[in-house]
């Protein structure tokens, strides 16, 4: 009997280890890992900085409460924050999402949110009422008010950004919903019609920044200047932190006393954030875009021509490798389990893969053969 809530579908095997690119599971069985645990360890598992900066600061003290000023909340908002952007920590995503609802209402005194169908941002009541999944929110209702949704990638959505919106929101590739990246000029054009209209541009960065598209944050790739950004997962490689980075001149509206959480930027979480940050370099962000091409251009030759394969969509080290309905996503999972590799599913029977950034070249490409060949055995007799 389990005491636990029984909120995830989960698959048999216990991870009980982990090093490099690398987890080992109850049984000894170990498996490439082309998941970094949703898009979180994207240094991997046996990271000696991140391991170094954690320890010591357990060594000294663990939390403080944010009643005091703290140095490596500093240093970590230094790191991360885009030029003119300051930082409000917190623990996840969802946390992050429930700041950038909550400072878009106070800083323009208006209401109504702009989100996308198939975006995904939360399942707290505020950042689930802004997630365009009506399976997420089903037997939750009433939902935060004001939220309204469009469709992603269609022009006509443009028109959708009125001057009696709060703000916009969105993710620059959808994750969640399917590794679906934004048509760069339709990006723009949302980004123009909420300047145009005084509309706070707010850019969901949770899974797709610290580096996983091969830029510190994926919006850098498309010219835009949000005024809000959310980040979370790889910021912490794996402890908790969440971040959301608002202009300057946004700070007014979020006060003493406006908006808080105890956890939010603990000592220990920070101290994983600042290693992650400090060897998130422009040289090793070269590296993963490099990476990222010669993978891609496998991913073209190689796996697009599959029967089974509809088409690969994504960016960077952000995969999306879209299924026929009559090769279920969840079987190929299964079937690569048997040979010792881990990956994950979206919206529209895709099969994900978040590898992490260190992975090195030669195994990305090892792990695409081997989803090749199972991607070809599990359509064997159904197409
Ligand atoms: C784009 C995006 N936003 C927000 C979230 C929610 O983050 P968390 O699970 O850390 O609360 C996720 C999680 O998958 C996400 O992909």
């Amino acid at each position: 009997m389990t005491h636990l809530f029984n909120t995830y579908a989960q698959f048999p095997m216990e991870i009980v280890d982990g090093h490099d690119y690398h987890l080992v599971d109850s049984i000894g069985t170990e498996y490439l890992d082309f998941t970094s645990g949703i898009g979180v360890c994207s240094f991997g598992y046996s990271n000696e900085l991140i391991t170094k900066s954690v320890t010591e600061q357990i060594g000294k003290v663990w939390h403080t409460s944010n009643l005091y000023p703290s140095q490596i909340q500093e240093d970590v908002a230094s790191l991360l924050c885009p030029v003119g952007m300051v930082a409000f920590f917190c623990n996840s995503g969802t946390e992050a999402n429930e700041a950038a609802f909550k400072l878009a209402r106070k800083a323009t005194g208006k209401t109504k949110v702009l989100a996308f169908k198939n975006g995904f941002h939360g399942r707290s009541y505020g950042s689930m009422s802004l997630t365009g999944n009506p399976h997420i929110s089903e037997g939750f209702a009433p939902l935060v008010p004001g939220v309204s949704f469009a469709t992603y990638n269609d022009p006509e959505s443009v028109e959708a950004v009125t001057n009696d919106l709060a703000a916009v929101i969105l993710e620059v590739v959808q994750g969640e919903g399917g590794v679906v990246p934004a048509n760069a000029d339709w990006i723009k054009a949302v980004e123009l019609a909420c300047h145009q209209h005084g509309v706070l541009l707010i850019v969901d960065e949770v899974q797709t920044g610290i580096g996983r598209t091969g830029t510190k944050f994926a919006y850098e790739q498309y010219g835009l200047d949000p005024d809000i950004i959310t980040s979370a997962k790889a910021l912490g490689n794996g402890l908790p932190v969440g971040a959301m980075i608002g202009k300057e001149k946004l700070v007014g509206a979020f006060g003493p006393g406006t908006h808080g959480t105890t956890f939010g930027g603990n000592k220990v979480a920070m101290a994983s954030a600042k290693a992650v940050l400090t060897q998130l370099t422009p040289e090793f962000l070269k590296v993963v875009q490099e990476k990222a091409e010669t993978l891609w251009t496998k991913l073209k030759n190689e796996v697009c021509s599959l029967p089974a394969v509809i088409e690969v969509t994504g960016q960077g080290l952000m995969i999306g490798i879209h299924l026929s309905d009559e090769v279920p996503v969840i079987d190929v999972i299964k079937e690569l389990h048997k040979v010792g590799m881990l990956t994950l599913s979206a919206e529209h029977n895709t099969l994900r893969l978040l590898p992490p950034l260190i992975m090195p070249e030669a195994k990305l490409l090892a792990g695409v053969d081997i989803i090749k060949q199972v991607i070809e055995k599990t359509s064997v007799g159904t197409m």
